[in-house]
């Protein structure tokens, strides 16, 4: 009896690993939520609050929500966008969709939390501006609301940096698009994506694209498995030098994540992002120079497999890549205090 029930348990965990390392996975719906910064209610309805609110950038012109636009698909459409000082960043608008599902942040993973990616968003010259922690602290001290809904959700004290950052992270952990076709099929409902999208799927393992882009934000291995918060899926791009679309869209100008590390090792290598709903999130890649989707497909097949794809193949990969697109829950631009 004894050993019988060994065996169960034996089983169980076998068949619960298999599924945890299955290569697609439909979106959860909810990330991981890190120990130091509980999910609670009052944390997400402030951080909303400040999302939308142009008074936390210096010049009082941009939210968030200016560049990671949550009625779009959580960036501006922009090859490069221009922060609250006027000036123009050197990197594309990535989405926020989703986002809290990386372990690291950044294209070139230089941020090991989400709060930490946050603050640098504030402080960012070509981001919210602000040119310290004083000027941000007085703007938000100022409003009467806010110090309430900080007392609400922190507790009575001053209001820090930290808490505005832990307000905004958790307010973008709740921004999840899980129930897309692909997610549906992934569950069974073999009907919910096109026979040419399945054939695409097919394409997309066969043709090499699953071996970066897998798991459940398609952008590698994901919290918990492999990698621990804080650790990044790094890759080279281009990883085959020497094809047309290294000048033809600039991709030799920007050291990637040696301009973190300082590693000569590192030159060319970045996050591998997510593929979720990157029907709605053109222009592509780190310098936003590839205005389509199906430019981007042929661009990554030449520069990280070294091979041309027949126009059937682009086809059906753009129609698989179109299923990624989630269901975007309803958001309402708030009344700020
Ligand atoms: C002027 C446009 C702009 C504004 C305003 C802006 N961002 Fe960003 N954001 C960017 C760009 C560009 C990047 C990519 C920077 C990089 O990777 O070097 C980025 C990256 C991020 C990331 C990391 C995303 C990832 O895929 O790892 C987070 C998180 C983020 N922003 C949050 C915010 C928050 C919160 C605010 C408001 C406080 C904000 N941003 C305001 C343009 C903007
Ligand atoms: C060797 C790893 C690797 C392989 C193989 C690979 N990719 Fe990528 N992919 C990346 C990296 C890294 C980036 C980020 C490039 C950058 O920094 O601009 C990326 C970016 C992308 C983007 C643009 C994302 C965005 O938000 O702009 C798309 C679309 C994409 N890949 C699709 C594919 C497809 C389709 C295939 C197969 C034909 C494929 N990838 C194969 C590593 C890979």
């Amino acid at each position: 009896m004894k050993r019988y029930s060994f065996w169960w348990l034996f089983l169980l965990l076998v068949s619960g690993m298999a599924r945890a390392f299955e290569p697609f996975q439909p979106l959860p719906q909810h990330p991981p939520i890190p120990a130091g910064n509980p999910l609670t209610e009052a944390k997400v309805a402030l951080g909303r609050l400040l999302y939308f609110d142009p008074r936390l950038s210096f010049t009082g012109v941009l939210s968030c929500n200016s560049c990671h636009d949550l009625f779009a698909g959580g960036d501006d459409g922009r090859p490069r966008s221009t922060g609250a000082l006027g000036e123009i960043g050197r990197r594309n608008t990535p989405t926020l969709w989703n986002v809290a599902f990386q372990t690291v942040y950044f294209w070139d993973g230089r941020a090991p939390t989400l709060e930490l990616a946050v603050r640098e968003q504030l402080f960012s010259r070509t981001e919210m501006g602000m040119p310290n922690e004083a000027t941000l602290l007085a703007r938000v001290r100022a409003i009467a609301a806010y110090r309430q809904r900080f007392a609400t959700a922190f507790g009575e004290g001053e209001i820090t940096t930290e808490q505005i950052t832990m307000a905004l992270a958790s307010y973008i952990r709740t921004l999840t698009t899980p129930g897309g076709p692909f997610d549906r099929y992934l569950q069974g409902e073999a009907q919910a994506i096109s026979p040419e999208a399945e054939r695409g799927f097919r394409e997309f393992v066969e043709v090499g694209c699953a071996s970066c882009h897998f798991w459940v934000n398609l952008s590698g291995p994901v919290p918990g498995l492999a990698l621990e918060m804080g650790q990044g899926f790094y890759e080279l791009f281009p990883n085959f030098i020497g094809s047309p679309y290294d000048a033809q869209y600039g991709l030799l100008e920007d050291l990637g994540r040696f301009s973190v590390t300082g590693d000569p090792g590192h030159t060319y290598m970045w996050r591998v992002p997510t593929l979720r709903n990157i029907a709605e999130t053109a222009p592509y890649f780190h310098n936003g120079a590839v205005a389509t989707l199906e430019e981007a497909v042929r661009v990554m097949a030449k520069t990280q497999l070294g091979k041309e794809l027949s126009v059937q193949q682009l086809a059906d990969i753009v129609a698989f890549l179109r299923t990624l697109t989630g269901e975007f829950p309803s958001v309402e631009r708030p009344r700020l205090p």
